[in-house]
């Protein structure tokens, strides 16, 4: 079957420590950002559930933007090549600008979206990512705020995906093996 139980192997962030997460990040952004009118920028699809939560814990006066610069696709695996989906909105010239991430994987999207935001002309452009896997990193980028590092696992829910599904599940929890064999094998 598909349902949660059938293609979680187990949880690996509960919903409270995704809360305590946010919790705290909130507060150190309402400090970091105090007086600047941030555009917040949320990185499609992954980033809108972190983001809701996370902005909701932000005591300070901010914009909201969204980019989709995927490189995944609806696949498992980065292409490598990033493409803007769907730009931005807002012109971020002279902004203080905080994107917001699911997850910062080889870092492949973030140095795409920092430096594309830096060319407009940005007064700061920096991340908060939900998670860091940090031993997939193979470009030299800053992940400024993280709400906890993870290893090299398949996770999902929480705004990661997995084929485009399962980004609904309540928590952040790793796949089953068989479910990713089922589609490697294809
Ligand atoms: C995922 C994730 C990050 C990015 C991280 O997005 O949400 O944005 O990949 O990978 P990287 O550090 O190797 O670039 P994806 O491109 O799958 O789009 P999605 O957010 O719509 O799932
Ligand atoms: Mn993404
Ligand atoms: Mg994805």
């Amino acid at each position: 079957g598909d349902n949660i139980n059938d293609i979680i192997d187990h949880k690996l962030f509960s919903e409270d420590d995704i809360h305590e997460m946010c919790v705290r990040l909130g507060k150190q952004l309402t400090e970091d950002y105090a007086g600047k009118k941030p555009l917040v920028v949320g990185a499609l699809k992954g980033a809108i559930y972190f983001l809701t939560d996370l902005t909701r814990q932000m005591d300070v006066a901010h914009q909201l933007d969204f980019l989709d610069v995927s490189s995944y696709g609806d696949g498992f695996e980065s292409t490598g090549k990033i493409k803007v989906v769907t730009d931005l909105a807002a012109d971020v010239k002279d902004r203080d600008v905080l994107i917001v991430e699911d997850i910062v994987d080889t870092g492949l999207t973030l140095k795409f979206m920092k430096d594309l935001i830096k060319g407009r002309g940005a007064k700061s452009v920096k991340c908060c990512a939900m998670l860091n896997k940090e031993a997939r990193r193979n470009v030299d980028v800053d992940v400024d705020y993280y709400g906890s590092k993870v290893g090299n696992e398949f996770v999902v829910g929480y705004g990661l995906d997995f084929l485009n599904m399962y980004r609904n599940i309540p928590y952040v929890g790793v796949l089953k093996p068989e479910v990713i064999q089922k589609y490697v094998n294809k």
